[in-house]
Order: C-alpha cells, then sequence, then structure tokens
C-alpha cells in the first residue's frame, strides 16, 4: 500500500462547521491533510508523533480563519444571453411571473441556450464560476433547464461538468427538463413531463450526466402531479431528487417531494407548518435563496422560524440565473440570508457548508473540517466566522486549498 504525502497546516483557527456549536467556538488550530482527504484535526500539540513524522510539509496558515470550502448548492450557472432587459421592465413594474407569460423570462434564456454551442456556454458559464472560486467555493451544484431538448439539456450538463473538470472542483449537476413547458408542447404540459421523464431522463442517465433530478413545482409551472410522474421515473433510475417549491405558491410539491424523500426543497417563501413537519421527518434540506427574493422583491420570506422550531436544516445559495438571481457571490446569499431571512451567522455559515453538503447528497463530511472529509478549506482575512456574513460586497478570502493543494 503507498502512503500518500502528508501535509500539517498549522497556525490556523479552525471553525470546523461539524456543528453550530463548533462553529461558534473554533478550536483547534492544526490539520493534516492525506491526499486529497483530511486525516486528523486538533490542537497541534497534540498531533500523535507517528503522523507528525509523516508529514513531509509544513504549511503556516499565519494565524488566520479557515473553515471548510463553501459549497453553492443550487446554481443555474450554465446558461447563454442574459435578460438584463428584462430586468429594466421590471424595474417600470412588468412582473416576473407577467414576463414569463408573453414568452419572455425562462423561454427567453432557452432560446439563447439552445442556439449556443459547447464551447459558447462554457464561455459564458467560465466567469461566473470564476467569480465563486475567489470566494472559496470548491463545490457547487449546476442544473440544466435552459434547453428543454434532450440534446440541449444533455450539452448543458456536458459543460457542467466539464466546469468541474477544468477548475478542478466537486460538480454536482442537476436535471432539470421540468423548468418550463417548450415551445414544442405549448399547452400540453403533462404530455412534455411524460417525455422527459420517460424518454429523456434513462438517456440523460445512460449517459451518466446528472447527480438528481429537480422540478419547478409552482403557479405557472409544474403540477405536484407532474412531480409524481418524473419522481417515479427518477427512482426506477436510483437517481435522488429535489424540487423548486413555493416560490410564488404551495401547490403541494412539498408533500410530493417528502414521500420521495427528496434531498431539498428550495425557495419556500409559501411553506405551511405541515410541510415543514413533512421535511423534518423526510430529513430534507430547506434551501434558502435570498438573492431571488431580493431580486424580485417578494412579498413573503420563507418561515426561517418555523423552519428551525420544525427542526429543518437550513441551506444557502446564490441561484445564480439570469433571470431572479443574476448573482455569482455565494457570500452576498449569505449576507441577505441572514439580513433578510433572519438567519443567524452561524447558520449562514452552515448553510454553505455543512448543510448545503447534505442539499447535494454529500456523506464524506463534505462541507466540515474532520477527518475522512475532502481537503477542502479556505483561509481568510477575518477576525471571526461571523465576519463572513458580516460584509455586504466584500471578499476576504486569502487562499483556497482543494485536494489539499494551494489553488
Ligand atoms: O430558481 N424558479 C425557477 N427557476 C429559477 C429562475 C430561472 C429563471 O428565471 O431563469 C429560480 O429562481
Ligand atoms: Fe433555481
Amino acid at each position: 500500500m503507498s502512503v500518500l504525502p502528508a501535509t500539517l497546516w498549522r497556525r490556523a483557527r479552525i471553525v470546523p462547521c461539524t456543528s453550530l456549536q463548533a462553529a461558534a467556538a473554533a478550536q483547534a488550530d492544526a490539520i493534516v491533510t492525506e491526499g486529497e482527504r483530511i486525516a486528523w484535526v486538533g490542537h497541534e500539540a497534540a498531533l500523535p508523533p507517528a503522523l507528525r513524522e509523516r508529514c513531509a510539509t509544513v504549511r503556516d496558515c499565519g494565524d488566520r480563519l479557515v473553515t471548510p470550502g463553501l459549497i453553492d448548492c443550487h446554481t443555474h450557472l450554465v446558461f447563454a444571453g442574459d435578460r438584463a432587459a428584462e430586468f429594466a421592465e421590471r424595474q417600470r413594474g412588468v412582473s416576473y411571473e407577467e414576463l414569463a407569460r408573453r414568452g419572455g423570462g425562462i423561454l427567453s434564456t432557452v432560446r439563447a441556450t439552445r442556439a449556443a454551442d459547447a464551447a459558447a456556454l462554457l464561455a459564458a458559464a467560465t466567469p461566473r464560476l470564476e467569480s465563486l472560486l475567489r470566494e472559496g467555493v470548491t463545490a457547487i451544484e449546476i442544473k440544466s433547464g435552459y434547453g428543454l431538448t434532450l440534446e440541449s439539456e444533455a450539452r448543458m450538463l456536458e459543460a457542467a461538468r466539464e466546469l468541474g473538470r477544468r477548475h478542478g472542483i466537486a460538480v454536482r449537476t442537476t436535471y432539470l427538463a421540468a423548468h418550463a413547458v417548450p415551445p414544442e408542447f405549448a399547452g400540453r404540459s403533462a404530455d412534455y413531463v411524460r417525455v422527459l421523464a420517460r424518454e429523456w431522463l434513462p438517456e440523460i442517465a445512460r449517459r451518466d450526466l446528472a447527480d438528481a433530478v429537480d422540478i419547478y413545482c409552482d403557479r405557472g409551472a409544474f403540477s405536484a402531479e407532474d412531480a409524481v410522474t418524473l419522481f417515479e421515473a427518477a427512482r426506477s433510475l436510483a437517481l435522488p431528487v429535489k424540487m423548486h417549491a413555493g416560490q410564488f405558491a404551495d401547490v403541494g410539491g412539498v408533500a410530493v417531494a417528502a414521500r420521495f424523500a427528496a434531498l431539498s426543497c428550495d425557495h419556500l417563501e409559501e411553506l405551511s407548518p405541515a410541510d415543514a413537519a413533512r421535511m423534518a421527518q423526510a430529513g430534507m434540506v430547506a434551501v434558502l435563496l435570498p438573492v431571488a427574493y431580493y431580486t424580485l422583491g417578494q412579498a413573503s420570506r420563507p418561515p426561517v422560524a418555523l423552519l428551525r422550531e420544525s427542526g429543518v436544516s437550513m441551506a444557502v445559495a446564490t441561484d445564480c440565473n439570469p433571470g431572479t438571481s443574476p448573482c455569482a457571490s455565494l457570500l452576498l446569499a449569505m449576507n441577505m440570508a441572514c439580513r433578510l431571512f433572519e438567519l443567524t451567522a452561524e447558520e449562514a455559515l452552515a448553510g454553505v457548508t455543512r448543510e448545503a453538503a447534505r442539499a447535494l447528497g454529500y456523506a464524506d463530511g463534505r462541507g466540515t473540517l474532520a477527518p475522512g472529509a475532502p481537503a477542502d478549506f479556505v483561509m481568510w482575512d477575518l477576525a471571526a466566522p461571523y465576519e463572513l456574513s458580516y460584509w455586504a460586497g466584500m471578499n476576504r478570502c486569502r487562499t483556497v486549498v482543494r485536494g489539499g493543494i494551494v489553488r
């Protein structure tokens, strides 16, 4: 058995994110990484001599704050074009839902994305990804959903996988063909869902392009029955599911998601106490998307106190997309989660680390600093962990370590 090169990272103020309490009280000051994993975390004084001896390299973290690599667990990062003109329309008072009814909204990005080849999709997504990487993001979820044909959805997912390979980061891809009804199926949304569930999804799975399946279940989008059709197909392929739910209206999606033990329900501006209980029971994560809420100027916000009381864990993500969240800053999303949704700073940090990992189905310690977890962590020029959420538009990321290597 070959011995992997070990590195000792010393003089770190470690925020392990293994629990809310641990996030509040940083105690450990050293990490040992072995290859791409963390082997040990603790006080350097307590480092076992045998392990110390194996550390061929010693790196000084300069007494900086060290957190797990951040995880953006809900993005639509791959798309062509933009919707800046719609932003201008919205400033004149036209609503997001009205723009969608006029054939704009998601469908306008579908037109641009269908016309883009693989190289164009990659070129468009790269600066968005780079913005996130500069903030210490080391894992990201990327959805399809702007192609709405088998081949254009596949092209988006291939681009997402390619971004992961090029940048050496962990990418989880999500098949979101149930994002809007394409013009070919206008007025026949149930037919569309049957096709994307029974014909396209098996092919996407055969090509190993999706790690999960998502549906936009809302007023003006897909119904709870559509979610059943799609989730049954996902289940037969052993693919985990998740859902855009309750952004504008509660159409019964969360109950379906709970029945299928979805990884997460995302948005949740509209959520009943009964559904919060279902989410807790099923162990689903509530992914909060404060930048979309902010961009749309929504009237109601997710019932954070209810989620907390019900014991539902909360994640925070950018929802980076051209319509409702033209944002490639997870730090800004953390700030907004605190200021707009009243998360505590500790919850916001857990929401972009440990809980974001859960929302993506990671079960290897990703999102925490603990033995066995990926050696992905960030050194910050900050005094305390709550400062990550305090700044609104200020990036104090100093050094990113991915797979045990400084990037
Ligand atoms: O997460 N709600 C649906 N999907 C996206 C918006 C996509 C778009 O407008 O292009 C969201 O907010
Ligand atoms: Fe979204």
